[in-house]
């Protein structure tokens, strides 16, 4: 693993030609956020950031910090894992598709809850993503360690005091081109630029990217896939694992030493 953010230097190049904030998951994220000050970590180029109160970005990466347009939030350049705020120094602290790049997501929890009364973070939950019909086509995807390791609500749970879990449903003609955006829009997974734009696919090899576009392409083309997952096409929404967290603060962790039975 090179220096954090390191990643978004490469994938950052073309971010925003498809990662732009899609309205309706926004209005979901604002209001799991609610009110008060703000401190965005792994805030990228600043989608689902709010524009009506003071706000702070965390982010490592230059380029995508280089993709945050003029007038939004001042941006500190660093890692969820090590913030340089004092303790309570925001009313809340969000995070927003980024946990399952933090190198350390434990440490990142919590400096989230050491800064911030309220946490509020978007994530995906593994064992429902990971059923997801492109996957078959680009396998390689779900052992990246970003996808293995992806931390999920047990883990969100295990350490901070989640209050609450709400699903995040993904519209068919999503705006934002995170991984399972497209999942009614086969073709989408063919374009390069999306491809580019989504590190589940960005983190793969060309020749796993080639390899899986080719078997995709003969499935369109074939009508297999239509054949497979068709029905999708008459869903509106699409459940893709991804879900956002509420939590007010760390979890209190049971200390009482351990005590030798006899
Ligand atoms: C998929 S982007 C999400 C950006 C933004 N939150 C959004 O929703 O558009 C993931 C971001 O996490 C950042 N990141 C990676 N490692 C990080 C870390 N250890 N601490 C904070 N951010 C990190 C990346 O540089 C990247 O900008």
């Amino acid at each position: 693993m090179g220096r954090p953010g390191s990643r978004y230097d490469e994938i950052g190049r073309s971010y925003t030609n498809t990662r732009r904030q899609d309205p309706r998951i926004a209005a979901q994220i604002l209001d799991a956020v609610g009110s008060g000050t703000v401190v965005n970590l792994g805030a990228g180029s600043g989608n689902y950031e709010p524009d009506d109160r003071p706000v702070v970005a965390v982010e490592p990466s230059p380029q995508m910090i280089r993709h945050r347009p003029g007038g939004s939030a001042p941006v500190v350049r660093g890692t969820a894992e090590s913030l340089p705020f004092p303790d309570r120094a925001f009313d809340v602290a969000m995070a927003v598709l980024t946990i399952h790049h933090w190198s350390d997501p434990a440490a990142g929890l919590d400096e989230m809850a050491r800064v911030a009364s309220r946490q509020v973070v978007f994530y995906f939950e593994q064992r429902v993503s990971h059923r997801f019909w492109a996957l078959d086509y680009f396998p390689g995807a779900r052992s990246l360690p970003t996808e293995t390791a992806s931390p999920g609500e047990q883990f969100l749970r295990h350490h901070l005091d989640v209050v609450e879990v709400r699903p995040v449903p993904v519209p068919r003609d999503c705006i934002d081109g995170f991984g399972l955006a497209f999942w009614a829009r086969p073709e989408a997974y063919l374009d390069p630029e999306v491809q580019a734009g989504m590190s589940l696919l960005a983190m793969l090899s060309d020749e796993e990217r080639r390899e899986g576009s080719d078997r995709l392409r003969a499935d369109l083309e074939s009508g297999a896939w239509e054949r497979r997952h068709g029905h999708l096409l008459h869903q509106d929404t699409f459940d893709g694992g991804y879900r956002i967290a509420i939590a007010t603060g760390r979890r209190a962790h049971a200390s009482a030493p351990e005590v030798a039975r006899p």
